[in-house]
């Protein structure tokens, strides 16, 4: 299996373009775009986990996502949302040329989605589905991570709102879950002989930024004494001192296996 990391920062990606802290103004620092992976068993047929509002450059800074081999063919199969927050679905709707995509979420995110849809409805009619258990060959698992909604989708629902993802081709196997607040009960098994684990790492600690708790973001620092393998950190904020490679958070993380992927890492696992 052929994975992507297309993106890395949490919402509004990093530098923030509002934002004019130490970090965001660091020249010497590479910009991050917002989190999403690309997947394929046979590096032919691919399918995007989640669809930041990077979409368009991620795809045209990635040669196996480009168009082709026909004039109006794509590489592009479809799309797996682990929620509906706007840093992952956002991208969705810079897909609108495409003729067929298929979007597969759990059914409180289809369902926030609607407001989408009623757009992307006009244009083509898309496939929006459950999240299937195989996919072109990779299996895939799910586990519920959490119930919160997007600020947007206003009428309180049952979840799960958040998922994790499990990929597995020929016994290999990836963990994906860049949103969680706390670890879910089973994740340790749920994880267990993963190649990678991408998890949430929007906060190195849990006093970055007022009103962080209500965000949900399970801090790297609580993390690593939870989990007890290597852990690959993804949805960083633009607050987390791990961005810079020279910190003494980022040292430390490294020092135990833990690392920070660049946006374009790719692992053929
Ligand atoms: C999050 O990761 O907590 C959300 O993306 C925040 C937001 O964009 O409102
Ligand atoms: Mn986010
Ligand atoms: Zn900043």
């Amino acid at each position: 299996m052929k994975v992507i990391v297309l993106g890395t920062a949490a919402g509004g990606g990093f530098p923030q373009w509002n934002c004019a802290c130490a970090t965001c103004r660091d020249p010497e620092l590479e910009p991050r775009s917002q989190d999403g992976l690309a997947i394929s068993a046979d590096g032919n047929n691919w399918y995007l986990v989640n669809a930041s509002p990077d979409l368009r450059a991620q795809i045209l800074a990635t040669p196996e996502l480009r168009a082709g081999p026909g004039v109006r063919e794509t590489p592009i199969r479809g799309v797996l949302l682990t929620d509906a927050e706007l840093d992952h679905t956002l991208g969705l709707l810079l897909l609108r040329e495409a003729e067929t995509l298929t979007v597969h979420a759990p059914p409180a995110v289809l369902n926030a989605l609607s407001r989408f849809r009623d757009i992307t409805d006009r244009y083509h009619a898309w496939t929006w589905s459950a999240v299937p258990d195989e996919l072109d060959g990779i299996t895939i698992k799910t586990l519920a991570v959490s119930d919160k909604q997007p600020r947007y989708a206003d009428d309180p629902a049952p979840g799960p709102w958040v998922i994790a993802y499990r990929f597995e081709h020929h016994g290999r196997s990836l963990v994906y879950a860049p949103c969680v607040a706390q670890l879910p009960e089973g994740f340790a098994q749920f994880a267990a002989g993963a190649a990678y684990v991408l998890l949430d790492g929007t906060f190195y600690s849990n006093d970055e930024m007022p009103g962080q708790t209500v965000m949900g973001h399970l801090p790297i620092a609580t993390a690593v004494q939870q989990v007890d393998r290597p852990l690959a950190f993804t949805h960083l904020n633009n607050t987390n001192p791990v961005i810079d490679p020279a910190s003494p958070e980022r040292a430390v993380i490294e020092k135990h296996g833990h690392f920070v992927p660049a946006d374009g890492t790719r692992w053929q696992i």
